[in-house]
């Protein structure tokens, strides 16, 4: 009996030895663990039979047992530890790091060169004591055009020129049509309208025009308005103050001329050119052999401005200007397309990091 249950044991030891050489796997091994030597394996089975033995026979069959049971413990921890270290230079193997690749760049954001100009030119007149005001880029006839002594036979209210917004029957029947604003000139009416002098602000925002679009126009761009209102404003005061900006922002060796124009909203009224900073004042392409390139509108600002506004004090006077936000950019960079203010194309944005 003995004999034959040693033999049985011998067997089943070389079975899971031979089992666990063959072993692919720490996971595959610890399954032949409990398969074998787990407290219902197959060596625990065993165990039941001692009952069936005489009590000589059963030291004997106890060694037996524990001898077969250690072999193939030692055998399971050999393989566990070879599996292990080829399984960890596996690992290592295929997580490799070649130090010696360059690393990825993180490539940085810029700010869009209309913005930068936006928020440069901003700087200057908040420095000179200017305030910032804001109007709707959505506006109305009233605002864009009547309050600023724009009348309706004026040419610029034509759909040629404006893009008129679909509104509701009533509202494009009522005398005060919907539109996009053509200039900033609005925000004046709208800060006028619900602030008394003094005001001093400057209004930066996109207007847009039902423009054929080509080098040097765009159906939207920026604008930067100006407002001084007070007790006896003067037209020096304005050339001082754009002389400034213009010192301040393009440099001192530049300077502004001021032309006689005409807008509604201002009398008497001025061109503003800026000294051509291509060629620096002696003539080129850029300014078409002036020397000057013509930036700006301004003047002082009219009686019927203050009257829509409801002004009424005879010693308040103003001061008004908007000038072209990518006009003024195009001469400090000196791009020749105002297209690449809203292509986004990468090659160009690039080149204001
Ligand atoms: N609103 C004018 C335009 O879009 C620019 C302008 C001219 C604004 C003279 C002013 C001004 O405030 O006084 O062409």
């Amino acid at each position: 009996m003995l004999e034959q249950i040693a033999n049985e044991l011998e067997n089943l030891k070389n079975e899971a030895v031979a089992a666990i050489e063959a072993a692919k796997s720490t996971a595959e091994l610890a399954e032949l663990d409990i398969k074998y030597l787990g407290r219902k394996g197959s060596f625990a089975a065993y165990m039941s039979r001692m009952k069936d033995l005489s009590n000589e026979e059963r030291p004997a069959f106890g060694k037996i047992v524990n001898e077969a049971k250690t072999a193939v413990s030692a055998a399971l921890s050999d393989k566990r530890i070879a599996l292990l270290i080829a399984e960890d230079t596996a690992k290592l193997q295929k997580d490799k790091i070649d130090v010696t690749l360059p690393g990825r760049f993180a490539t940085l954001g810029s700010i869009h060169p209309t913005s930068a100009a936006l928020r440069e030119i901003s700087d200057i007149f908040l420095r000179l004591g200017f305030t910032i005001e804001e109007g709707p880029d959505v506006e109305d006839e009233w605002h864009n055009f009547d309050a600023l002594n724009i009348p309706d036979t004026h040419p610029a209210r034509d759909v040629q020129d404006t893009f008129f917004v679909k509104s509701p029957k009533e509202v494009a029947e009522s005398g005060n049509k919907i539109l996009m604003r053509t200039h900033t000139s609005p925000v004046q009416a709208r800060t006028m309208e619900k602030q008394q002098p003094p005001i001093r602000f400057i209004a930066p925002g996109r207007v847009y025009r039902n423009e054929r679009i080509d080098a040097s126009h765009y159906t939207i761009f920026h604008q930067i308005e100006g407002l001084y209102v007070d007790k006896n404003v003067t037209f020096a005061q304005l050339k001082g103050t754009l002389m400034n900006f213009a010192k301040i922002y393009y440099g001192p060796q530049a300077s502004i001329r001021l032309r006689p124009g005409f807008f509604p909203f201002t009398e008497p009224s001025a061109e503003v050119d800026i000294t051509c900073t291509v060629c620096g004042g002696k003539g080129c392409s850029v300014c078409k052999g002036t020397g000057w390139v013509e930036v700006l509108g301004a003047g002082m600002v009219h009686p019927n401005v203050f009257k829509a506004a409801g002004y009424t004090d005879p010693d308040i006077t103003g001061f008004a200007f908007g000038l072209g936000v990518e006009r003024l950019a195009i001469l400090k960079y000196r791009i020749d397309d105002i297209r690449l203010f809203y292509e986004n194309d990468i090659r160009f944005l690039e080149q204001f990091i």
